[in-house]
């Protein structure tokens, strides 16, 4: 598969196959709302075939670091606007990542009375507050009723990313935040349902995929997932078991038509990852994780080896807004800075050079 072709993956179109993955850069203000250094990051990055925003939140509830937007009030809406509409007349194309951070914050990072999460476990851990580090709260287990609240607060905060001009809702169901933390048998204790065996376990993400959805269409609707991927708490060691539950889920999400499963793991070339793609059958980007930075080369040869439709390119997509243009040329990348990856304003963020054939 050539990187540089185009593809459709339900309503997206793709103009190339290398996807600015999903990162977190926390430059939005107090509350939520992207300004518009925003606007010209996303912008500068619409070369790329499609651009996964970073992690957005739903509900403050949800949100799991300082200097993250929502996707909550009318105020982030049409702050977004604004970046949809950058990107798009630069003739790109944006979903964006539905994150509801589950036990991955704290209530002085959420301001709300509590943090939640699929059962009472704690992550063993600190969290980087705005009053310092603190350590991680055990969070309120979600009752099955609540269970239907947080479901239709995400289907909400999707039908609001809509509203704000985005193609799609990539769902975050990986990376240890909430979703992440129903499949994993850490962090999911429960004995209802939602707990105990694959099937129930792979239930809650089901469920959410499946009314977000039904809300936006199945063609704007991705997923993004990690098995095994075991940070902030998650423990996915059994393999069997990893295989099962995403087995489950993948058989699950097969019907529904989704414009694509994202997936994010070391050994793409793997029984296990090969198995769950044909179980989805839809189109596949990967991506194998934050060990080594992902090259052009590594690209290709993802590609190639594991038969996947796109590829994410995170570190490279902070440090290069033109990425697409020079790999395409073989021209030489931009070094990511990783001490400006989080909240430092433009230095690190908007000011990375560009070729001098791709300046506007
Ligand atoms: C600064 C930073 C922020 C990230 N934020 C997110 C995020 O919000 N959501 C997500 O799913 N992955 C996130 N990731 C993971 C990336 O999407 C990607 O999987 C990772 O960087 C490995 O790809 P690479 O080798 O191309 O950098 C983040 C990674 C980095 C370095």
């Amino acid at each position: 598969m050539d990187l540089f072709t185009p593809a459709a993956f339900g309503d997206l179109q793709l103009a190339n196959r290398v996807v600015m993955a999903p990162l977190t850069r926390l430059r939005s203000s107090e509350s939520g709302v992207p300004g518009p250094l925003v606007v010209e990051y996303y912008a500068q990055r619409a070369g790329f075939g499609l651009i996964v925003s970073e992690g957005v939140w739903p509900v403050q509830e949800g949100k799991a670091y300082p200097g993250q937007p929502g996707i909550e009030t009318d105020e982030q809406v049409e702050a977004w606007q604004l970046v949809t509409a950058a990107v798009h007349a630069r003739g790109g194309q944006i979903v964006l990542q539905l994150m509801h951070g589950g036990r991955v914050s704290h209530t002085e990072i959420t301001g709300t009375d509590r943090i939640v999460g699929p059962s009472a476990v704690a992550i063993d851990g600190e969290a980087h507050t705005p009053v310092g580090k603190k350590a991680f709260p055990v969070p309120h287990a979600l009752s099955t009723d609540e269970l239907s609240e947080v479901r239709d607060q995400l289907v909400l905060a999707a039908r609001n990313a809509i509203r704000a001009g985005f193609d799609g809702v990539e769902v975050h169901s990986a990376n240890g935040y909430l979703l992440h933390e129903f499949l994993s048998p850490v962090s999911n204790a429960r004995d209802d349902q939602y707990g105990g065996s694959p099937e129930n376990r792979a239930r809650f993400v089901i469920e959410v995929t499946k009314a977000i959805r039904e809300a936006i269409g199945a063609g704007r609707t991705g997923i993004r997932i990690s098995p095994a991927h075991n940070i902030q708490g998650i423990a996915e060691v059994d393999e069997a078991d990893v295989h099962a539950t995403y087995g489950v889920l993948m058989d699950a999400l097969e019907p529904l038509g989704l414009a694509y499963v994202s997936i994010l793991r070391a050994d793409l070339d793997s029984e296990l990852v090969r198995d769950l793609h044909e179980r989805f059958g839809g189109a596949y980007i990967v991506n194998s994780g934050f060990s080594e930075i992902t090259t052009r080369d590594e690209a290709i040869h993802l590609v190639e080896a594991t038969h996947a439709d796109a590829v994410a390119i995170g570190r490279l997509a902070i440090a290069n807004p033109d990425l697409v243009e020079r790999w395409e040329s073989e021209a030489e990348v931009n070094e990511p800075n990783p001490a400006t990856f989080y909240g430092a304003g433009a230095e690190g963020y908007t000011d990375y050079p560009v070729l001098e054939s791709s300046r506007a």
